[in-house]
């Protein structure tokens, strides 16, 4: 366990949180590799307080992911501070703030990377989640709008008047959505700015790159998203044999059958690729893997890559 200020985590490198992709299952699996921390994907405040279906599912985590932050986005104090009420019901180790969502949809409602642009409410979001709730509150966000509007400076001001106990920090502006390089002098910077610590992330892809930005940065921690994606071993840094490559896919893919029935099959043709993009043999298998819709056929699909 490692100390973040409050925050307690289970190791310096942590699971981003990739809508889509970051679901209860993956994040176990991240986990049981040694991902010290996990995040769900965003979760919309208003939802939260409806209590729809979706929003339900999304919110499900299970012991074994602690620690684990849930995320949620939403525009006013109101709003979150009561989803945040909501959402500290179900036990999570903490609760996260999106400010980094560049989706116009969830820009244009003055949600996720929009707050960037008002640093009085991101203090006003920030201090009625901070007052509501008696878990830990976090914050993920960019460092500015676009090139011209690095918002960074107020943002982290104003998150630390607000009480947050630690900073997820992803060295892109909104601009970029995912393109271009996240600008770790940046993230660096906000290092020395602040006592609040600060995770940071972006474009890291392998156990020995966390390592070179923590030092580089002075970060505590660091946060891996993309890279984490077919690739749980980046946590541990170890080189998986081909055997426990496909050892981890068939796992994972009983995981996804166990938490969504057949369903589970569709939602892992994505994982799938990501696996086995660097097999040999690996374009023709998934081809024939993604149009299955058999679990044991999978199984024996998979199990001809290591024998290929
Ligand atoms: C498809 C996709 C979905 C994402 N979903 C979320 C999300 O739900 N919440 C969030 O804070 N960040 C989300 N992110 C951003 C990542 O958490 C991370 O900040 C970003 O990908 C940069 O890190 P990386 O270079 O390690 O991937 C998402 C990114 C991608 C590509």
């Amino acid at each position: 366990m490692i100390s973040l200020g409050t925050i307690r985590a289970a190791g310096p490198l942590m699971l981003a949180p990739i809508a889509g992709f970051t679901d209860s299952p993956y994040r176990r699996i991240a986990r049981r590799h040694g991902a010290g921390l996990v995040v769900t994907e965003l979760v919309s405040a208003e939802g939260i307080v409806r209590m729809n279906r979706k929003t339900r599912d999304l919110l499900g985590f299970s012991d074994e992911e602690r620690p684990i932050a849930v995320q949620i986005f939403g525009n006013g104090p109101d709003i979150m501070a009561d989803a945040a009420a909501v959402v500290e019901e179900l036990g999570p180790d903490m609760i996260d703030i999106n400010m980094g969502c560049p989706a116009r949809r969830v820009c244009a409602s003055g949600s996720g990377a929009a707050l960037l642009l008002d640093p009085n409410k991101i203090r006003a979001v920030t201090e009625s989640i901070v007052k509501k709730v008696r878990i830990p509150v976090t914050a993920k966000i960019r460092i500015g709008w676009d090139v011209d509007t690095l918002t960074y400076r107020d943002t982290v001001r104003a998150l630390e008047d607000a009480g947050v106990s630690l900073i997820f920090v992803h060295g892109r502006t909104r601009a970029q959505q995912y393109g271009g390089r996240a600008d770790w002098n940046v993230i660096r910077e906000i290092v020395e700015m602040t006592a609040v610590p600060i995770v940071g992330n972006g474009d890291i892809r392998s156990f020995t790159d966390a390592h070179e930005r923590m030092a580089f940065s002075g970060c505590p921690a660091v946060m891996i998203g993309r890279g984490a994606i077919g690739n749980p071993w980046i946590f541990s840094g170890r080189t998986p044999t081909s055997a426990e490559v496909i050892t981890q896919i068939k796992e994972h893919l009983d995981m996804m059958i166990d938490a969504y029935g057949d369903w589970g099959i569709m939602l892992m043709r994505k994982h799938f690729v990501r696996y086995i993009h660097a097999f040999r043999g690996a374009k023709k298998i998934r081809k024939e893997i993604v149009v299955s819709n058999d679990r044991d056929e999978i199984h024996e699909i998979l199990d001809s890559l290591i024998s290929a």
